[in-house]
């Protein structure tokens, strides 16, 4: 098959959660440039509407949706208003992330909110959206996991900011590395692929300070850019990577290479 027609979402329903986030909004926009009709979900309708009315007039058949990964009947709703209003889904970018901990020594109550809505929440909505892809005949499922779900966190590049890595999102975000691979496993009988992408730090305003040492460890010499991240989940989300499965991409311009 001509390659352009396998990496084509033309006719696929695909449903990413949090695209009107940093890097939720190129990712919703990729997918509707290659043609999927995309629905965005996330907890505020507003930011979803206001990313879906900015691509609308381009031509892009694009829906904003509300949902709370943490609320299983808001996540029921989601489901069957899917089904009512577009008959199926193909595609699941499993994308959302909330941060209720900041720091090391914040409050066990921000880690169990953490696990309520990363955890708990991320895989309910995982087995439902799945369930919703089961009936449609089969499809796939990208997870958007990070390089902090594979590493420890290098400590030295937050000192002089009031930036750190918090100890929840290494946890949660390893658990769904290897949710992927169990999930690959167990989905496979009803043609369900899962796949995962591991990103490095998008630029997005951090501190000089923080960003001039990030880039000097990085071997292509820069943090992430918004364009980096289109190829790899339409690559994902499409037939072009039919035979691809339980696979974690690292993005994350060879820092840990
Ligand atoms: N920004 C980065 O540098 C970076 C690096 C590596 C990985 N990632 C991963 O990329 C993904 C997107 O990150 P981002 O930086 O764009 O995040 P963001 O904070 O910009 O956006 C997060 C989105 O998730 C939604 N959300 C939060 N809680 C929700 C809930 N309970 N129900 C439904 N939606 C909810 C928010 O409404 C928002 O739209 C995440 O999975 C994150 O872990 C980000």
């Amino acid at each position: 098959m001509n390659v352009n027609k396998l990496l084509s979402l033309k006719g696929k329903v695909i449903l990413i959660t949090g695209g009107s986030g940093l890097y939720g909004r190129p990712m919703f926009e990729a997918l509707a440039e290659a043609g999927g009709t995309v629905i965005t979900a996330s907890r505020s309708i507003d930011a979803a509407r206001e990313v879906v009315e900015e691509l609308r007039p381009l031509g892009f058949d694009v829906h904003a949706r509300i949902v709370d990964q943490a609320d299983h009947t808001s996540v029921l709703k989601l489901k069957s208003d899917i089904l009512k209003e577009f008959g199926r889904l193909d595609v699941f970018v499993n994308n959302a992330v909330a941060r209720p901990m900041r720091k090391y020594t914040d409050p066990l109550e921000a880690f169990a909110e953490s696990m309520r809505i990363n955890a708990t929440g991320m895989f309910n909505i995982t087995r439902e959206m799945a369930d919703l892809i089961a009936v449609s005949g089969g499809g796939t499922i990208v997870n958007i996991a990070s390089m902090q779900g594979m590493f420890g966190a290098d400590f030295a590049l937050y000192e002089r900011t009031e930036m750190d890595s918090p100890p929840d999102y290494h946890f949660h975000k390893g658990g769904m590395i290897t949710l992927t691979k169990y999930l690959a496993r167990k989905l496979a009988p009803q043609k369900i692929r899962v796949n995962c992408i591991s990103p490095g730090g998008l630029y997005s305003g951090q501190p000089d300070a923080f960003v001039e040492k990030y880039t000097k460890k990085v071997p292509v010499g820069r943090m992430a850019g918004t364009d980096d991240i289109k190829g790899v989940v339409v690559f994902l989300a499409s037939d072009a990577s039919a035979y691809i499965n339980g696979q974690n991409i690292l993005m994350d311009g060879g820092l840990h290479a």
